[in-house]
């Protein structure tokens, strides 16, 4: 049983979960994740391994509520137990010594870029993390940021912490106005902001990371639902990436696919469209 052994509120909707799964925490690496139940009727949904401890046997999420399985998640508390976790999944990180890398992370987008991170200090880079959100109380993982890091800069879109702007303009700001130089950047958060990044980093030439985040239904290669499109290739992003090339990323595809349930999901709010029922 995946026991819950922690839980504490992040930000609005967003909450840190330590959970006991022995076997994932043993051989994860940064950039994995894992697709769970909460219980045995519904539906398996991906989630980053944001941290591990192999001593304990737990692994640690970030959820930000969003819909039903994520606030049936977040709805559980210490003690109660999960139905199944598979994992880890995915591709670990490629974690290099690039020198000085710069990690961007936007919304919920700071969760899965903490063990990216924390390995790329780990292996001897400069890292400098920007962290950027709609708003201050949306800012997340600061202080854990600033444990991994060499430098972190926090950026809001309403100006009310840290730099005003996009996170894509802090970017920018730090190369052309402060001089700094960036030899490796990697990029998570919502799909607009990646695009926006990878469109700085390439003007830039910096060689930039973004780990995608398709509709994932098996999370093992064989539904589809996951495709995206690298450099004119079909690629799954559960079992080649889920982190890819950014400058080689076809985001319009991504966006277009990421839309594609959104006529069902207003179907179903608006009660037009139902599910069969069984007949006996
Ligand atoms: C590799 C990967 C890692 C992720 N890591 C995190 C994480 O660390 N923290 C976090 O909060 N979220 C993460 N997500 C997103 C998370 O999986 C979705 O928010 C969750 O599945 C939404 O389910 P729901 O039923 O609560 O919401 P729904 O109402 O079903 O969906 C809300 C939105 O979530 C997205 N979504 C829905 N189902 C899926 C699915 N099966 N796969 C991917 N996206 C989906 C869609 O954009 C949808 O519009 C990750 C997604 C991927 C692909
Ligand atoms: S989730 Fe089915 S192929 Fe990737």
């Amino acid at each position: 049983m995946h026991t819950i052994l922690d839980k504490q509120l992040l930000a609005p909707k967003v909450y840190r979960l330590r959970i006991r799964a022995p076997e994932v925490a043993r051989v994860r690496r940064a950039g994995q994740f894992v697709a769970l139940r909460v219980t045995k009727e519904g539906e398996r949904f991906p989630l980053t391994i944001v941290d591990s401890d192999p001593g304990e046997g737990s692994i640690t999420l970030i959820i930000q509520e969003v819909g039903l399985s994520t606030q049936l998640l977040c709805s559980k508390n210490v003690g109660e137990a999960i139905s199944d976790i598979a994992g880890p999944l995915g591709h670990p990180t490629e974690v290099g010594k690039f020198g000085n890398v710069v990690c961007v992370g936007g919304g919920i987008g700071v969760a899965p870029l903490y063990p990216i991170a924390k390995a790329l200090k780990q292996a001897g880079n400069k890292v400098t993390t920007i962290i950027g959100a709609r708003t201050k109380d949306l800012i997340i993982l600061e202080q854990d940021m600033r444990g991994v890091s060499d430098d972190v800069v926090l950026a809001s879109d309403d100006g009310s912490i840290g730099m005003k702007g996009f996170v894509s303009d802090v970017v920018k700001h730090l190369v052309q106005k402060e001089g700094r130089r960036f030899d490796f950047c990697a990029a998570i958060g919502p799909v607009p902001m990646m695009r926006a990044v990878c469109g700085v980093t390439k003007e830039l030439g910096i060689r930039t990371m973004v780990s995608l985040n398709p509709i994932m239904v098996d999370g093992t290669g064989m539904c589809g639902g996951c495709r995206v499109l690298i450099g004119g290739q079909t690629k799954f992003a559960c079992v080649d990436g889920p982190e890819f090339d950014g400058h080689q990323v076809d985001f319009a595809a991504l966006t277009s696919r990421l839309r594609m349930y959104d006529y069902l999901k207003e179907q179903c709010v608006s009660g037009a469209f139902a599910p069969a029922q069984k007949t006996s």
